[in-house]
């Protein structure tokens, strides 16, 4: 029997080993965390990692909030001190899957650290095998996935480790949908997707930037686009812009591997997908205050929803901040409501810094943003009653 131990029981660490665990009986699966609520669900750490045949690391691996590379580069040191205990506990030769998203040539750290940390002799084969799982379809999305991709070294051990993890997934998955490919290639791959798809949106929020001067209609323009079958129409809806725990992160990521590369163009030109989704959302905040002759000090603004989109709780990065914020900015009073979002994460959302959401150990419980202006409200109607906007 494999014997399978996930750390990190996060939104990606969760599902994807419910649905190892379905899809593949013969499997044992284990799920570990250092989150204490979530620890008491799942936790026993150092027995399931060391009886492990494979070991998935999901740990976040949120942007880095200080020195080199702040506000660009990954933070690793969740993962780093992971991958310690990995080698501390081992006892037995293991495969070490790198689900989490990471900078190129990650993997060369993590050997480095197994093998410089862990008892002589044990062998760790180290896959990278990202997840495309997105928020709100995860489970439709890990059941059919588009692909799984698996990246190995192109050595022998490497290979056998591929084939190994294949098995687990051709129980559900079928075979022509498992990509396998160098270690490097698996790791930018999944930088690589998310740039793509967070490009779609700030070039179609660009230009309803335009449709709005030249008054075009921008689902027009964007219907008209995506019926281009080079084309096509997913992620080409204008919006207030993207949100979510990963494109941002990612291409923040992307950029500072370019720059590292000396690659100076190729890093401007990715972040202008952010800088374009930053201006999208200042661009609306500001074209509500001027629709409403050029204040909303003390006006009642309706906020129906807060999460980064809709069917989910999760407000990671979500532009309703920003969108708050800038309104909170010109004074006006919120009243919000989000039926999969409680009062205190809205109040805890509106309170912290940039890039805070994704350190758990800096989340210590915090005290609500204490400021009058914001309700949170348990009904849609409630929450438009007497307001001057929604
Ligand atoms: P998450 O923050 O929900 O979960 C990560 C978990 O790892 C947390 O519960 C944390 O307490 C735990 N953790 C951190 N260090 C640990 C350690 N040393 N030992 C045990 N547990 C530890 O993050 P999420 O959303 O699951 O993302 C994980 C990774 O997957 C990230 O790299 C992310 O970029 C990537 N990803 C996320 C997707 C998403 O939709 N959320 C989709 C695809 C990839």
């Amino acid at each position: 029997m494999v014997k399978i131990c996930c750390i990190g029981a996060g939104y990606v660490g969760g599902p994807t080993m419910a649905v190892i665990a379905l899809k593949c009986p013969s499997v044992e699966v284990a799920v570990v965390d250092i989150s204490v609520p979530r620890i008491t669900a799942w936790n026993n750490v150092e027995k399931h990692v060391c009886e492990a045949d494979i070991v998935f690391l999901s740990v976040n691996t949120p942007t880095k909030t200080r020195g080199l590379g702040a506000g660009k580069a990954a933070d690793l040191t969740y993962w780093e001190s992971a991958a310690c205990m990995i080698a501390d506990v081992s006892k037995s030769d293991k495969i070490v899957v790198e689900k989490s998203t990471v900078p190129v040539k990650t993997v060369e750290a993590i050997e480095r650290i197994l093998t410089h940390n862990s008892n002589n002799g044990i062998n760790f084969q180290i896959l990278s095998n990202p997840e495309f799982l997105a928020k709100g379809t995860a489970i439709e999305n890990l059941f059919k996935p588009d692909r799984v991709l698996i990246g190995g070294s192109e050595t022998p051990g490497g290979q056998k480790a591929i084939q190994v993890l294949k098995d687990v997934y051709t129980q559900w998955v079928p075979e022509d949908c498992i990509i396998t490919t160098n270690l490097w290639s698996a790791e930018l791959s999944k930088l690589a997707a998310n740039a793509f798809l967070a490009q779609r949106i700030s070039s179609v929020n660009a230009m309803s930037a335009l449709c709005e001067a030249t008054g075009a209609n921008v689902s027009e323009v964007s219907y008209v686009i995506g019926k281009d079958s080079r084309i096509r129409p997913k992620f080409l809806n204008a919006s207030v812009g993207f949100g979510g725990s990963c494109f941002q992160k990612d291409i923040l990521n992307l950029v500072y591997i370019c720059e590292c590369n000396g690659l100076r163009e190729l890093a401007e030109y990715w972040k202008q997908v952010i800088k374009i989704n930053d201006y999208q959302k200042i661009r609306f905040v500001n074209r509500v205050v001027a629709s409403m002759f050029n204040t909303v000090s003390g006006k009642k603004v309706a906020i129906l929803g807060f999460a980064f989109k809709k069917d989910i709780g999760d407000t990671r990065e979500t532009p309703a901040i920003d969108v708050c914020k800038g309104l909170l900015g010109d004074k006006a009073k919120l009243s919000i409501y989000d039926p999969q979002v409680n009062e205190d994460q809205i109040q805890r959302d509106l309170a912290m810094k940039k890039f805070d959401w994704d350190h758990p150990l800096h989340l210590q419980p915090m005290s609500p943003t204490g400021v009058k202006q914001i309700s949170v409200v348990w009904d849609a109607y409630t929450t438009t009653k007497d307001a001057h906007a929604v």
